[in-house]
């Protein structure tokens, strides 16, 4: 599929996770497969009152390409500006927020506020299409609520606006987070428009990624939480969709190789101090579901230096070492 002229591989993209989906795990996501990524969200305000927090968001690795950066508010013109000053980062497509679910962005008429007046939403298409020189992708939901499940009519005047590809999170703003995902409004995104569509809600398995394909036709299944902790999901969806076979799952070795790399990484961009403070979820999610994980939770909750990363990394790879000893 492409997004304007980007040519993309099959088969999955990491989804724009803010606090979560950095550089640090945006280079991990791409090397073990992630064909596609979508920076943490950055408000188009914030940038053009020159926050550094904000412009922070949109810093690029090489390593991470193609990929896009996201931008959040609810003035064309402000979206505009912040769209042309992202430029300077070298974004590979600007990606629109009309997704996020938070009362802070959504109470002051930013991410999927504009669910409730596509008419807005689609004036700040237009206005950053026009501003930049760059595919714009623009994501969104099912609606706002189960009442107003506008999704289709949604995505119409985006892509009549110039927005070059579409993802569907296929949850309604009340939803949040909660079940059930509806992929059907997906399909129908994709039966109405030309544009790419990418499916996104609850793909945690190379199973769920075929699913969503299979249920909906759309052109590429974005995976968020489910990557989170589990960067082989990429190629693990990969191989499937290929050859119907299921990859075994990485060995307790590789998953903490790639734990250290990954926390190295992040240490490398945000310092120490925040690359640590940051590395206790991660390394939570890394060694979900392994032996002695509930307790091993507590530990990563307490990590305060590289050398706490590395003992813990001993800790469970001797308790699975032990797996089946008991
Ligand atoms: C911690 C977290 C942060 C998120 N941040 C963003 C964001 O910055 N921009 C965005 O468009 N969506 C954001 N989302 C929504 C995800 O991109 C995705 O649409 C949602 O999690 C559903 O996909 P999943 O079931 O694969 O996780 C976030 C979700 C989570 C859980």
């Amino acid at each position: 599929m492409k997004i304007g002229n980007i040519e993309l591989p099959k088969y999955a993209a990491l989804a724009p996770l803010a606090g979560v989906a950095d550089r640090a795990m945006r280079e991990i996501s791409r090397e073990y497969g992630a064909v596609w990524t979508v920076g943490e969200m950055t408000s188009s305000k914030g940038l053009s009152y020159g926050s550094k927090k904000s412009a922070e968001l949109l810093e690029i690795n090489e390593a991470e390409r193609p990929t896009a950066v996201q931008l959040f508010g609810s003035e064309p013109e402000v979206m505009a500006e912040a769209a042309k000053m992202a430029l300077e980062y070298k974004p590979d497509a600007i990606d629109i927020n009309f997704g996020c679910p938070v009362p802070k962005i959504a109470g002051n008429g930013g991410g999927s506020a504009l669910m409730k007046d596509p008419e807005l939403a689609g004036r700040i298409v237009r206005a950053v299409v026009d501003a930049v020189d760059i595919p714009v992708t623009v994501k969104f939901r099912a609606g706002w609520d189960n009442e107003h499940l506008n999704a289709v009519e949604f995505a119409c005047i985006c892509e009549a606006n110039g927005a070059s590809a579409l993802t569907v999170h296929g949850r309604t703003r009340t939803q949040m987070y909660a079940p059930p995902v509806n992929w059907d409004i997906i399909r129908r995104v994709k039966e109405a428009v030309s544009v790419p569509v990418i499916g996104n809600g609850d793909v945690v398995s190379p199973e769920s990624a075929k699913a969503l394909y299979e249920q909906t036709g759309c052109d590429l299944v974005m995976v968020g939480r489910g990557a989170m902790g589990n960067p082989w999901i990429f190629k693990r969806i990969a191989h499937y969709m290929e050859t119907g076979e299921l990859l075994p799952e990485p060995t307790p070795e590789e998953r903490m190789a790639v734990l250290k790399k990954h926390i190295k990484l992040l240490c490398q961009y945000k310092g120490e101090y925040t690359g640590m403070r940051e590395a206790r979820k991660h390394s939570s999610w890394y060694i979900k579901g392994m032996r002695g994980a509930a307790e091993f939770r507590r530990e990563c909750g307490a990590l305060e230096t590289p050398e706490d990363l590395e003992n813990l990394i001993d800790k469970v790879l001797l308790a699975s070492e032990n797996e089946g000893e008991f």
